[in-house]
């Protein structure tokens, strides 16, 4: 467990409002979508790993650790663009991955699904580049977006809404090293 003095050692004195997630519950949980992951796929057939960065780099590292199968892992990033910090509905594909998706198993990871906009246009792109199957593994779900086109299968945690930080979720590029998860 992560002590007072470590917290601000790595918050750079930043207090946190509690921590959600411990590192331990971090791995528990993990331990077991990597379980379940590993049995839903046929052995011999292709399956790609593919991490929606950057908030995704450290759980998509730790996931694909418990996956007990020959795979593939890629990245893409995604962007929101338009006026303001506010989520303007337009996203692009800023790194598109190179690897093909045509006829093997895709595993999208994202970190967290909020509003579920960047998902609802990330989605159907990818859907054009013919997958045999496209699924959803978010490490949290807050539960709150209206609609989705593709809801999660795999969900590490229902979270609060609240601002999480942590274990790659950032505010303003900070703390996305943090081992455990915490509210701002
Ligand atoms: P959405 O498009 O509203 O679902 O937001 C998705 C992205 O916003 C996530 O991939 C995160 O990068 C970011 N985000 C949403 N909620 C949080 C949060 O509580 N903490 C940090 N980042 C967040
Ligand atoms: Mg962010």
């Amino acid at each position: 467990m992560a002590t007072p003095e470590d917290v601000r050692a790595r918050m750079g004195g930043r207090e946190v409002r509690r921590i959600v997630y411990t590192a331990e519950m971090i791995r528990d949980r993990i331990a077991q979508i990597g379980r379940e992951i590993t049995e839903a796929y046929p052995y011999d057939e292709d399956v790609l790993v593919l991490g929606l960065l950057k908030g995704s780099f450290i759980f998509v590292a730790d996931l694909v650790r418990q996956i007990r199968r020959p795979l593939h892992v890629d990245f893409l990033m995604a962007a929101s663009y338009g006026a303001g910090t506010v989520t303007s509905g337009h996203v692009r594909l800023v790194h598109c991955p190179e690897t093909d998706l045509a006829g093997r198993h895709v595993i999208l990871v994202e970190d967290i699904i909020d509003s579920g906009t960047t998902l609802n246009k990330v989605v159907p792109l990818l859907r054009e580049r013919g997958p045999k199957s496209l699924e959803l593994c978010a490490l949290l779900h807050k539960r709150i977006a209206a609609s989705l086109v593709l809801d999660a299968r795999w969900v590490g945690f229902d979270a609060p809404r609240e601002f999480l930080v942590g274990y790659g979720l950032d505010h303003g590029e900070d703390y996305r090293h943090l081992p455990f998860i915490a509210s701002l």
